[in-house]
């Protein structure tokens, strides 16, 4: 089935868009706007086969199969979340941090946008209050253009009716903040934050986003985790995460480390 075509972006994040423009890098200027899609990763992961350059963005209304990590559902009411995908072309030593520097920048671009302070659970869910409020998907392809990664972030901006199993464990940015929240203004400061998080990867200050990223992940610092491997569920204590990105848990049999996969914080 082919695509479904873009349509002119609604001002409510044109305008927004434009006045950042000097913070936005190579993000948000090519920016491709949809009523709907099945998810805003697939069509960008098309743009990117079509020879889609770093920045180019696709934000969708809605989306009918929007999906999180390890395969969950991502609920995507229209007009209640922002769903955005960004493609980046990503070279050897950024790849593994690029999750992180997702993570801190919607914690930066949401706290800019709305003056809410979000905090980070390994690898990268966005917390307010201690229910989860955005997550980033990152699915890598390589083909003829050459190694791409779709970082794919959905952030619950109005409060919607959640599925029951998670309808407790998450939140969004209006019922945190008591008022409404414009949604161009989230994405714009959200972008800028990718923009400078992913500049400092690439220029090799890979430091500043381990330390913005472990300055957000205090409540996550001591808190008992599970996690499986091929052994079996194995189960300790986090203690942070080291400078490739992987989370370091004290265990009774030494210090682990976990670099994929879904861990359960107990
Ligand atoms: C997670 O926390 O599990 C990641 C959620 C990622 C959701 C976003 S919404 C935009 C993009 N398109 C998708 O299908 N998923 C990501």
């Amino acid at each position: 089935m082919s695509d479904p075509r873009p349509q002119p972006l609604p001002e409510n994040f044109a305008v927004p868009l434009g006045r950042v423009v000097n913070r936005l890098g190579v993000f948000g200027h090519k920016v491709r706007w949809y009523p709907t899609v099945a998810s805003t990763n697939d069509i960008a992961a098309a743009w990117a086969e079509r020879g889609a350059g770093e920045g180019c963005t696709v934000v969708a209304n809605s989306q009918s199969a929007g999906r999180g990590r390890q395969g969950r559902v991502w609920t995507s009411p229209a007009g209640a979340g922002l769903y955005v995908s960004t493609v980046v072309r990503p070279t050897g030593p950024v790849i593994p941090l690029l999750t992180i520097a997702a993570g801190v920048a919607l914690a930066e671009g949401i706290q800019t946008a709305t003056g809410l302070v979000s905090d980070l659970k390994w690898p990268n869910d966005v917390f307010i209050n201690g229910r989860k409020v955005a997550g980033v998907l990152a699915e890598a392809t390589s083909s003829q253009t050459g190694i791409c990664v779709v970082l794919g972030f959905g952030i619950n901006v109005s409060a919607a009716v959640y599925p029951r199993e998670i309808a407790d464990l998450a939140t969004s940015l209006e019922r945190e903040a008591g008022v409404s929240v414009a949604r161009g203004n989230v994405l714009a400061e959200c972008l800028c934050g990718l923009a400078q998080r992913y500049q400092q990867l690439t220029d090799g200050q890979r430091g500043e986003v381990l330390d913005a990223w472990r300055g957000r992940a205090v409540a996550m610092t001591g808190r008992c985790v599970q996690w499986s491997e091929v052994g079996g569920i194995r189960e300790g204590t986090a203690e942070g995460i080291d400078d490739s990105g992987a989370l370091v848990v004290r265990t009774d049999a030494g210090p682990a480390r976990v670099t994929a996969g879904e861990v359960r914080w107990l």
